[in-house]
């Protein structure tokens, strides 16, 4: 039910017809009887400012923003979290009444959320970690890795001079390799991450070796779309700990929906199974 108080949130993003999290924040309002609804937005491909302007003052509380407007959300917003900031990317705008937006990145947390529920052995900060790619996911991604207290992230690149320049932009703790000479990094790493677009359902998967990496070296992929990726079955083989990127989408959306709603999503919901059926 829509009433006086409705409070309203949604998620910008070009295509977002396949978009999960309308399925996942309205699954939690729902159960936590809040009253708020969330909805999509899809703005032509140079629309996202003027859609951005529109929500200013207050229109609406809050938008996820997707691909391929991430960028577009930082460079729209007053403020910016250091997440958001170092990602050079926000994935939240929230609309404060004065009329100042406010940007903040939790794709980071997400994937870190996601490693501690799949992957609760692994520490970040015990050793390097791989990031294959090296546009706004991975950037974002090794980013967050570095926040965290990742002592080393090595930036992997098919095109070795954006890895060059995502790592310039982090600092001394980031190190670009190119992806023909990436089994250096990959032998030393305590996880790899695929944080490029390769192994999307219909596009060429990621034709990357992981024989040479640590036993224990966990291996995780951004793509959930098929949820099993040729990268993650590769691993799955070799008997490497695995991350999916299901589980990061879903706990990247628990503290948007905090900041759009005002609380936590509410605890036994099975959006995972939701969004599983949706896939
Ligand atoms: P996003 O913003 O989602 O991170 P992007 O900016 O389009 O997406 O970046 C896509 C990344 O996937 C790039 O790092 C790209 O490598 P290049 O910079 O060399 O183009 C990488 N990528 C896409 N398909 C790939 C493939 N088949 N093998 C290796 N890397 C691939």
């Amino acid at each position: 039910m829509i009433s006086g108080k409705t409070i309203v949130a949604g998620i910008v993003g070009r295509p977002v017809a396949h978009s999960l999290s309308p399925l996942i924040h309205n699954a939690w309002l729902a159960a936590a009887g809040i009253d708020g609804v969330y909805v999509p937005f899809a703005p032509d491909a140079h629309g996202f400012d003027r859609l951005a302007k529109g929500f200013r003052g207050g229109a609406i509380r809050g938008v996820n923003v997707t691909v391929p407007f991430k960028e577009d959300a930082l460079a729209a917003a007053d403020r910016a979290s250091e997440a958001a900031r170092l990602a050079g990317a926000a994935n939240v705008l929230l609309f404060e009444p004065d009329g100042r937006t406010v940007a903040d990145n939790t794709d980071g947390l997400g994937l870190l959320r996601a490693f501690a529920v799949q992957a609760p052995q692994w520490d970040v900060q015990t050793g390097p970690v791989t990031v294959l790619g090296a546009g706004g996911a991975a950037r974002g991604a090794a980013a967050a890795l570095i926040l965290a207290g990742a002592p080393k992230v090595f930036v992997v690149n098919r095109t070795v001079a954006k890895a060059e320049a995502v790592a310039a932009a982090l600092g001394p703790k980031a190190t670009a390799r190119p992806l023909s000479h990436a089994v250096g990094a990959l032998s030393v790493s305590t996880a790899v991450i695929n944080a490029t677009s390769a192994g999307l359902s219909g596009a060429e998967s990621l034709d990357v070796a992981l024989e040479k990496t640590q036993d224990a070296a966990v291996v995780m992929d951004m793509v959930y779309k098929p949820l099993e990726t040729p990268f993650l079955r590769q691993a799955r083989e070799l008997g490497r700990p695995t991350v999916d990127g299901l589980e990061m989408l879903i706990r990247q959306a628990e503290p948007a929906f905090e900041a759009f709603f005002g609380e936590r999503p509410p605890a036994g919901v099975d959006v995972r199974s939701l969004a599983l059926k949706a896939l």
